[in-house]
């Protein structure tokens, strides 16, 4: 078997229509808004990775100190010999779990963007050609058909990217991640932790603008793949705390009225000047959310670590 395969279980067409679906919901919604998986095309991936590296921008490198203490306890308590790394994108961080595991097998990320799996598969068969990597083109958020590889698996959900979710959609994801472990298996999920707002805000509003960037990227997308005419510098980027849900807000706010068209949907959308399109938030999470969050999904928290300044956690948890 080759050490590296690659399967797409996202039909190309599906996922336009996907898209086509959430642009036509999102952009008829009120408050206008739009769904984050669509930032990550190549340029999003790029993006992205350029936002792991901005001095403002503190989970990667406070989730990576995590990962470069503990990679030896998760090791010792999960002995996994297959990792399953949900939304894995670079797969950076994710070395210090791949190089503790003694017992690892097999490596299965799965994302969305085929380039971010395609250049992070093949760096790492190159540099472990034991190691059996099977990539998964897919939706986290839907059903997931994982290879059959041996046991204990490892789901890992890094990045705090389950705060991209909203609480419902967070609470349908946590039931079927709980649907792939067997008994010894285990979900490592890193979580963003609330903080002083000023920190929170910088690190979605950073001094070089790679962050509106990202947040406008994903207009870029809607026009390559639906033909529409959204002019990017129309827009300002926005983050903001809501303290009442503890997130960050990301949005997009129309600087003059327009109106944008999207040939695709056969529609025309009408933007008031000042207008704010919803694009992602990111929530923060206490200790005591996550043990009840993952409680109603039928886990139990068995870790619970952070870094030195407490400002990420990693989450180890058993099904129940
Ligand atoms: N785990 C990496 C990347 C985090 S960015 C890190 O910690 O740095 C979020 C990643 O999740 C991106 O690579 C993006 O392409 C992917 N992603 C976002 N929504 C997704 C979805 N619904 N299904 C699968 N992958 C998704
Ligand atoms: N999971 C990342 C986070 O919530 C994603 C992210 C970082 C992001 N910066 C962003 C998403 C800016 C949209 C816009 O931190």
């Amino acid at each position: 078997m080759s050490p590296f395969q690659i399967t797409r279980t996202l039909p190309e067409d599906a996922t336009d229509a996907a898209l086509r679906a959430d642009v036509l919901d999102g952009l008829t919604s009120i408050p206008k808004t739009l769904p984050p998986k669509w930032f990550y095309d190549a340029h999003g991936s790029d993006l992205f990775e350029r936002i792991t590296a901005l001095p403002e921008y503190y989970p990667t490198r406070a989730e990576r100190e995590i990962l470069k203490d503990r990679a030896g306890d998760i090791a010792a308590a999960t002995g996994a010999r297959t990792l399953v790394e949900l939304g894995s994108g670079s797969s950076e961080k994710t070395r210090y779990l791949i190089d503790a595991l003694t017992s690892l097998r097999g490596y299965v990320p799965v994302d969305v963007s085929e380039s971010a799996l395609v250049q992070a598969g093949q760096a790492l068969v190159a540099e472990r050609p034991d190691l059996d990597v099977h990539a998964l083109i897919a939706d986290f958020t839907g059903a997931l058909a994982l290879p059959d590889t041996p046991g204990p698996r490892l789901v890992a959900f890094l990045g705090g990217t389950i705060g991209n979710l909203l609480p419902a959609e967070r609470a349908t994801f946590l039931a079927s991640v709980r649907a792939l472990l067997s008994p010894g298996d285990a979900l490592l999920l890193g979580t963003d932790l609330v903080k002083d707002e000023r920190v929170l805000v910088r690190a979605y509003d950073d001094a070089a603008g790679v962050t509106a960037a990202f947040n406008k990227n994903v207009l870029a997308v809607i026009n390559r793949e639906l033909g529409a005419d959204f002019e990017p510098e129309a827009f300002d980027h926005v983050a903001l705390w809501n303290a009442e849900r503890e997130w960050i807000e990301m949005r997009l706010r129309a600087r003059t009225a327009q109106t944008v068209k999207v040939p695709a949907l056969d529609l025309a959308v009408d933007f008031a000047a000042g207008e704010e399109l919803r694009t992602e938030v990111s929530a923060k999470f206490r200790e005591d959310g996550v043990r009840a969050e993952l409680a109603a999904a039928g886990m139990e928290l068995t870790h619970w670590w952070t870094d030195r300044e407490r400002r990420f956690a990693l989450s180890l948890a058993a099904a129940r």
